[in-house]
């Protein structure tokens, strides 16, 4: 069964300071570069850019077969180019680094080699990585952290400040000095697919939209846009002010991740008995996972509708959990329009106008390599994610999805993400 579960952080251990690995970092020059964030200093550009300009970045990938979206990053000095797996499941945004390196995966490009510009220990953005407040410094000029990801993968490594190198959608390009993960010991998942690293653009302190908002380059507002035909967009800042989009307030209990409800699902049309759920959007999974009671609810209404077409359950097929084959093979998900319906999710809003998020049949089935068509709604309690739901990339296709910090909502839209929006373009809210 080839599939990938998200980066959704999960938990983050205790640190072992005393681990042979975290040694490594403490040879070579701690003396700081420049305190200047943006280089070159020019007070106009700094200016233009503060002023509400935004950053779009091409995606290339699907759900299937690749299993993820990734995007070119310019990160050094000079600058050199890196793939990065978009994650909008996790905070920190790292490479797979030569400090030299313990356990690193083959990658696209050479390890990355740190800066010695280090982050210190008692940095907040060091404080936001720890799994408590009252964290030890093993070395005060140094953040060692580490991530345990949803799917068993896990990075060790310590935290440096590097120059991005950033195109503004204003025609501005800026260097801009920010935190990123040296990741000098990762274990590997089983579904693991061979990356520079993580783009982590989640609600925390050190995701990459906090700190372009923390130093005053772009409002604290990030998204994407998934398309069903590979590749589409990410994008920081406020490209789509709230014209056309459906807003749902972020969840409050669950700070750390971009939740949203409790929603009812429906079926066809018609509401299921799984009871409301909450619901966490995820770039970092491909799939959409669905708890227990959700999941028996939606194969039980499945196999009720499935009941009486031509249709039957091919078990051959190993391309995720439930296949289905028509009398010859599936050529496009339309071809199964007359069998299966759309689901939807109606958000609330705490007793406000409902908001409604709808999966087309695009949104939950995908085309196997054999003609078949695959369930990609997953049943999350299987791979222990307990009573979690997790819209995937595979729900968020041809949809713009906003994520705003400032507002505390998540919205969307409608969309064909194969257009990059433009900067003078519809729909861009200009300042
Ligand atoms: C990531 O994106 C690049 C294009 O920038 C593409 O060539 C590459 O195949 C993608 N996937 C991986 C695994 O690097
Ligand atoms: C930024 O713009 C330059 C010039 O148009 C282009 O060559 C480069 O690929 C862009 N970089 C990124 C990361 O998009
Ligand atoms: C989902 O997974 C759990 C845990 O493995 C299992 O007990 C349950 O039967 C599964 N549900 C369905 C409908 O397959």
């Amino acid at each position: 069964m080839k599939m990938k579960l998200g980066w959704l952080v999960v938990t983050v251990m205790v640190l072992n300071l005393s681990s042979p690995c975290s040694a490594w970092f403490g040879f070579g020059n701690k003396q700081k570069t420049s305190k200047n964030s943006i280089l070159p200093a020019q007070p106009s550009i700094i200016n233009r850019a503060a002023h509400g300009s935004s950053i779009i970045i091409p995606l290339y990938g699907n759900v299937y077969p690749v299993g993820f979206y990734n995007v070119t990053l310019s990160i050094g000095q000079p600058p050199r180019s890196y793939f990065l797996d978009v994650d909008t499941g996790s905070d920190l945004t790292w490479l797979q680094c030569d400090a030299p390196c313990s356990h690193c995966s083959e990658t696209p490009h050479p390890l990355y080699k740190p800066s010695n510009d280090f982050v210190p220990c008692k940095d907040p953005l060091c404080a936001s990585l720890q799994p408590s407040d009252d964290y030890e410094c093993e070395s005060p000029d140094q953040c060692d952290y580490q991530i345990d990801y949803a799917d068993q993968y896990s990075t060790l490594g310590a935290l440096v400040n590097d120059v991005y190198l950033l195109n503004f959608t204003n025609d501005v390009q800026l260097k801009v000095r920010m935190a990123l993960g040296c990741g000098y010991d990762q274990t590997f998942s089983p579904s693991y697919h061979p990356l520079d690293g993580i783009l982590g653009i989640g609600r925390g302190k050190t995701s990459l939209v906090s700190q372009l908002n923390g130093q005053g380059l772009v409002q604290n507002v990030v998204g994407h846009c998934l398309s069903s035909q590979g590749g589409g967009y990410v994008f920081f800042g406020n490209v789509y002010g709230s014209f056309r989009v459906s807003w749902t307030p972020m969840s409050s209990t669950d700070s750390k991740h971009y939740s949203a409800g409790p929603a009812e699902l429906a079926f066809g049309g018609k509401k299921s008995r799984s009871g409301s759920l909450t619901v966490l959007f995820d770039t970092g999974s491909s799939y959409t996972y669905f708890n227990s009671k959700a999941y028996k609810a939606l194969i039980s209404w499945l196999k009720k509708e499935l009941h009486k077409v031509p249709i039957s359950v091919a078990a051959d097929d190993q391309t995720l959990p439930i296949c289905w084959r028509g009398k010859k093979p599936f050529q496009s998900i339309r071809e199964v329009k007359r069998y299966f319906k759309p689901l939807a999710l109606t958000f609330s809003n705490a007793g406000k106008v409902k908001t409604l998020f709808e999966i087309p049949l695009e949104g939950y089935l995908i085309l196997s390599n054999m003609g078949n068509v695959c369930l990609g709604i997953l049943n999350g309690s299987e791979v222990g994610l307990g009573d979690l739901n997790i819209i995937g990339d595979i729900s968020m296709q041809d949809k713009v999805m906003v994520f705003d910090n400032e507002k505390h909502l998540i919205g969307w839209a409608p969309a064909d993400c194969t257009r990059l929006p433009r900067s003078r373009g519809f729909g861009i809210l200009s300042y």
